[in-house]
């Protein structure tokens, strides 16, 4: 039986994932190590509040753990030394120098860790890729651990993380599946069976998958490229919708009411974000041209221009509808996280909104319940669109949505929080420039009601 395991990243994926394993096992310890300091002082910090990501039902679960058997640490060679299993959650993002940039992972951080791994184990080791990763990429792993180690054995698995911010911990905890892929070899089949061990805890076992190492890398880019495509197969609809007079909302409920379809993820948005989406299917693009398959590449690459699409065209509608120019107009923001009930902003449709209304000069001012200016500021200097001090002076932050609103010519709804839905709408009617629109990028207001009060409503896709 595993006794002690440890996991190099304590971001969105490694914290949470950690968390809900030591809650599950009590007997197993559990240390999260990463380089960032101030994250881990964040993670072990007494005010539950202050812990570095938000996510409903987290800080419970670290109450229940932390301490017990959950700890968090900068110490990476002692965890790595004591531990069994060691997963890697950390941070592979699309490689933005070189060969592959702009499409292929950036493996750095894992072979960093890799060999770090390579250097300090003296007992034999299993290797858990957490980390989406391209396919074949265990292969790196295992001749980077292979040929500098200490002569100690390691397996490699595969275990890619299915869960969705914003609802991690059920996710976590009411798994669809877990997968784990590993080496069809004697010893390959051992390690797969302890990491089992560790998830039928609390996971029924039939929903265990195991398969071989490529298996697995590849379902977690094509869960995500599928799902993904849903997305920008309802948008791609929703554009016909506006131009026709059908309802995409209509639309995606007679579909999805066909068992073959389903009624999840049919959401028309303004456009996909996320650290997974984009990353993963510019990944899955990257290795179908490495493999020779360029009409392959092309189908998936589809699924990331008309998200491009989407979200182009929901800011050139805001300024074709004001009069053609946004130009010193105050446009008010309501939401800049890429999904509700998450503090994260990578690949926001936010940000790429904002930019696109900001080089038409727009003054926006945004508001979200659980993202700060500082973090919305180093999303617009990520874009290199325009000086550090441009962004500071086109875009502000509000704490308050009311004020964000204020004199606005415009509202955009970027992100599907629900506190939008209950505000007083008639208070902030009467404080805008008139006419008031309304562009609602997620669909989740009362248009109807809005529309009564005064406003004028554009929805996505209607
Ligand atoms: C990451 C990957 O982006 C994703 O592809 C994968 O599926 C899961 O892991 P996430 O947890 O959201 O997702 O990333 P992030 O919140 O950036 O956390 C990564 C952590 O690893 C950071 O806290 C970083 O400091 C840490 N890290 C990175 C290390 O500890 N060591 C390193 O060498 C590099
Ligand atoms: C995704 C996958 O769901 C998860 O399994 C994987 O491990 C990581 O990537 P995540 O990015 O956290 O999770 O959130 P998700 O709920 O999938 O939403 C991604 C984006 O798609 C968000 O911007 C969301 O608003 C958007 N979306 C989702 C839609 O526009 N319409 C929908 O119907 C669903």
């Amino acid at each position: 039986m595993v006794k002690n395991i440890c996991c190099i990243g304590a971001g969105y994926v490694g914290g949470p994932t950690m968390a809900v394993i030591a809650e599950m096992c009590p007997e197993i310890k559990v240390t999260v190590v990463d380089v960032n300091a101030n994250r881990i002082d964040a993670w072990n910090s007494a005010d539950l509040d202050k812990l570095p990501i938000y996510e409903p039902g987290l800080a419970e679960v670290v109450r229940a753990a932390r301490g017990r058997n959950l700890f968090f640490s900068t110490d990476i060679e002692n965890a790595i030394d004591e531990a069994e299993i060691i997963f890697m959650s950390v941070n592979t993002p699309t490689k933005n120098y070189g060969k592959g940039k702009g499409m292929g992972a950036d493996l750095k951080y894992i072979e960093l860790s890799a060999r770090q791994i390579a250097k300090v184990a003296k007992t034999d080791k299993i290797v858990v890729e957490k980390s989406t990763l391209p396919v074949r990429t265990a292969a790196a792993i295992k001749s980077i651990l292979d040929n500098t180690g200490n002569g100690v054995k390691f397996q490699i698995l595969s275990n890619p993380e299915f869960l969705a911010e914003g609802t991690a911990i059920n996710d976590l905890k009411n798994a669809d599946r877990v997968l784990i892929g590993g080496d069809q070899t004697d010893e390959g089949l051992a390690a797969i069976e302890k990491l089992t061990a560790i998830y039928v805890h609390w996971i029924p076992r039939h929903k265990i998958i195991q398969t071989n190492v490529w298996s697995s890398e590849l379902s977690k880019l094509t869960a995500n490229a599928f799902l993904a495509q849903r997305i920008s197969s309802i948008n791609s609809i929703s554009a016909i919708c506006e131009k026709s007079g059908a309802d995409v909302d209509e639309v995606a409920r007679a579909i999805g009411a066909d068992s073959r379809i389903g009624a999840k993820f049919l959401k028309t948005s303004v456009g996909f974000g996320g650290s997974c989406f984009q990353k993963d299917i510019l990944n899955l693009v990257y290795i179908c041209k490495t493999l020779g398959l360029p009409e392959v590449a092309d189908y998936w690459e589809q699924v990331i221009l008309m998200n491009d699409y989407q979200k182009h065209r929901f800011a050139d509608n805001i300024i074709t509808t004001l009069y053609n120019t946004v130009s010193g107009k105050k446009i008010a923001f309501l939401g800049w996280a890429f999904k509700k009930d998450t503090n994260d902003t990578r690949e926001t449709a936010a940000m790429y909104v904002a930019d696109i209304l900001m080089n038409d000069l727009a003054e926006i001012t945004a508001y979200d319940p659980k993202v700060n200016q500082e973090q919305m500021y180093a999303d617009m200097d990520y874009l290199h669109s325009r000086t550090e001090d441009e962004n500071r002076k086109l875009l502000k932050a509000d704490t308050s949505p009311y004020s964000a609103c204020k004199s606005a010519h415009a509202i955009a709804v970027l992100t599907e929080w629900d506190e939008f839905i209950s505000y007083d709408w008639q208070r902030i009617y009467d404080n805008m420039m008139k006419p008031a629109f309304v562009f609602d990028g997620r669909n989740i207001l009362d248009h109807k009601k809005l529309r009564e009060i005064g406003f004028k409503v554009r929805a996505i896709g209607k």
